[in-house]
């Protein structure tokens, strides 16, 4: 199985964990693309979706499965995303299509997180994917150099904005060991809107997709 092949499996496996009559939260990604392609089957069971991005927004009145704004909801049993780096913890790097923000903020309203990724994404420890962090662009500079401090190398993403109107910061060069107290850490510099390490909003089940099926890790 090719990767497409994969990110098609663990999206259609991740309908499973929706709950009849709810919410859904819903990411932003290519594997995301696969899970709000296979929802579309079971529209009418679910009450519609809280999204991520104005991607998955779009794909999913393509498909006329019902938008809500995230301010109107108080809680959703479960969301649904991708991630470009998750460890064995449920740990995660996201940020590569730029809407870790609007993630985190659905993420934050959710009983349960469920991580759907290709085997590939599955790492000892995070930090080869280069780090995305959202910031106030005044703050870039000063926010690359602190990375420096730790190790990091920070490059503007170009010609890239955020649904939020804000750039996109790279680093390279970091060994997450300690995800937690990273995020943490780098949550309080001024100017940074957010980390792309998941860590308080961890992956709750991660539905991976290998060559022998899709594999729950929890
Ligand atoms: C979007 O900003 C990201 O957090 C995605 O969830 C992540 O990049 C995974 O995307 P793919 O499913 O396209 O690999």
């Amino acid at each position: 199985m090719n990767q497409d092949e994969l990110k098609a499996l663990v999206g259609q496996a991740a309908v499973a964990h929706v709950v009849p009559g709810s919410v859904v939260g819903v990411g932003t990604g290519s594997t995301v693309n696969c899970f709000i392609d296979a929802l579309a089957a079971i529209k009418d069971q679910i009450a519609g979706a809280v999204s991520s991005s104005e991607r998955s927004t779009e794909r999913l009145k393509a498909h006329g499965i019902p938008v809500l704004d995230a301010s109107t909801v108080e809680r959703i049993p479960v969301y649904v995303d991708g991630a470009d780096e998750i460890d064995h913890a449920g740990y995660m790097i996201k940020g590569g299509g730029a809407a870790l923000t609007r993630e985190k903020i659905v993420a934050d309203l959710a009983d349960r997180f469920v991580c759907i990724a290709d085997e590939s994404k599955l790492v000892p420890v995070m930090g080869n994917f280069p780090l995305p962090v959202e910031v106030i662009a005044m703050a870039a500079a000063q926010v690359a150099r602190r990375f420096k401090a730790l190790g990091g190398e920070a490059t503007l993403r170009p010609g890239v904005l955020t649904d939020n109107g804000n750039p996109i910061l790279d680093v390279r060069g970091l060994r997450i060991t300690d995800p937690a107290a990273m995020e943490a850490e780098v949550n309080q510099w001024p100017g940074v809107v957010t980390v792309g390490i998941f860590a308080r909003h961890k992956a709750q089940v991660c539905l991976l997709g290998t060559k022998d099926g899709v594999k729950t890790l929890t």
